[in-house]
């Protein structure tokens, strides 16, 4: 498995595939789904979204995207979102893999104050505690917020 980090072009080569990926996590017609990667591909366009893939074999299996704060008080904040792995591919720990590859991301970033929502009582909520998460307050719909501060290296 690879984890790749695609850029606008790769949106476009690969829009097939993440709308596939979209349509098995969600009820989404192809049209619904090709439309969010569209606005996705347009963020990263703009530098506001970092998309992380994880591809086994020439196939996406796996996305998350890192949504980074424009406002002047938020330069070190990012959030997780759209953390998603294909149905026939969870359990082998690659939703944990993309997360983790999200953090190394946004530390490379400079940013450490990670923010997710994840559903209460959700293979998600599970997954995002073992990895470090703390509930904290407010909520994203019927979602719960998560938070995490990385730890930095510490410049030289
Ligand atoms: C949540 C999701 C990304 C997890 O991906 P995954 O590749 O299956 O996760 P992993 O295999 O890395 O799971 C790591 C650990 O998280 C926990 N976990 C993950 N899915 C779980 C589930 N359905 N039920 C209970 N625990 C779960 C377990 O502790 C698991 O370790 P284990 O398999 O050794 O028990 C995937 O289920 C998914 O795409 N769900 C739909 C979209 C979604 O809810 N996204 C979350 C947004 S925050």
């Amino acid at each position: 498995m690879k984890i790749l980090l695609l850029d606008a072009q790769a949106c476009d080569v690969l829009r097939g595939q993440l709308a596939d990926l979209l349509m098995d996590a969600l009820d989404l017609e192809r049209r619904q789904a090709l439309c969010y990667w569209q606005d996705v591909r347009m963020a990263v366009a703009a530098g506001t979204c970092r998309l992380l893939a994880a591809s086994h074999d020439g196939t996406l299996i796996g996305t998350v995207q890192l949504d980074l704060c424009q406002r002047a008080d938020g330069r070190r904040r990012a959030d997780v979102q759209a953390l998603t792995v294909h149905s026939r591919a969870r359990r082998r720990g690659i939703g944990g893999v993309l997360l983790r590859a999200a953090e190394a991301e946004a530390c490379a970033l400079g940013r450490d104050a990670l923010r997710l929502a994840a559903e209460p009582g959700s293979g998600a909520e599970a997954l995002v505690h073992d990895l470090g998460y703390a509930r904290v307050d407010g909520a994203a719909g019927s979602h719960s917020v998560y938070a995490k501060t990385l730890l930095m290296p510490e410049a030289a």
